[in-house]
């Protein structure tokens, strides 16, 4: 899996063999520059996952659940789910379980996909004292363990492990009939997800240990942009042949 915020990523994406897509709130970070995902709200959310479904028509897209959204009471949540699937989602994704859980379940038997997300949750990164590793105590473990059976339990069909021990993640992954999917988590998850922008090396200053890089994009922007300018300057672009 990766992440998607918008048509012509989609596009390529869509034409890639990666199965399925999330509209993640990681959005208000990459696309707007917030320091958090706390700063994504329903209407951003759903500008990009209605952008991402245009242009990715053969992949499962499921979209986040922005900060608190799915805690401001049954009929806030029903109209943000409503929101983000007449934009085009196909399932939902749901940080924690605290007091999420009768929702999740309350969300599976009312027909829409729940995945759920548990280990270091970005939205609770000032409860956690930041973008730290999850579950490297018995206790914290046990804890994230228990949760993932109850997303199971209340109908969840994959959970996302984010930045826990590899050997945490094999535990879960080993104790579900429901795929994990991991980032930061080691490889005996079910499947990975990474942000885009970070696999294709948008960002030259964000490096956590569990990134792996795919492409120098940063560098092969600027020098695209460099060539493009240089052109332009050099009056070499545009030429008769970019001429009517
Ligand atoms: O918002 C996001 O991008 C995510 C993934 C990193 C799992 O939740």
């Amino acid at each position: 899996m990766v992440t998607c915020y918008d048509f012509w990523s989609a596009q390529i994406i869509n034409n890639s063999n990666v199965d399925a897509v999330l509209v993640g709130d990681s959005t208000a970070m990459v696309m707007h520059g917030y320091d958090t995902t706390i700063n994504a709200d329903i209407d951003m959310m759903v500008s990009h996952t209605a952008a991402v479904s245009k242009g990715l028509k053969q992949k499962f897209l499921i979209a986040d659940m922005p900060f608190l959204s799915h805690l401001k009471g049954r009929n806030q949540l029903v109209e943000s789910v409503d929101k983000l699937f007449k934009a085009g989602a196909q399932a939902v994704k749901i940080e924690g379980t605290g007091n999420t859980i009768n929702d999740i379940e309350f969300l599976v038997k009312s027909g829409i996909p729940v995945m759920g997300h548990l280990g270091m949750t970005p939205q609770s990164v000032h409860q956690f004292g930041g973008f730290k590793l999850q579950g490297n105590t018995e206790n914290q473990a046990n804890q994230i363990l228990e949760e993932a059976k109850k997303l199971q339990y209340a109908g969840c069909f994959s959970i996302v492990l984010e930045m826990v021990p590899s050997k945490l993640s094999k535990k879960i992954t080993q104790n579900l009939s429901i795929p994990t999917i991991g980032i930061g988590a080691g490889k005996f998850t079910s499947g990975q997800i990474l942000v885009l922008q970070d696999l294709l090396g948008m960002n030259k200053d964000f490096n956590p240990k569990f990134l792996k890089k795919y492409l120098n994009g940063f560098e092969l922007i600027k020098k695209a942009l460099n060539n493009y300018d240089k052109d332009v300057k050099e009056m070499k672009f545009p030429s008769t042949k970019e001429s009517y």
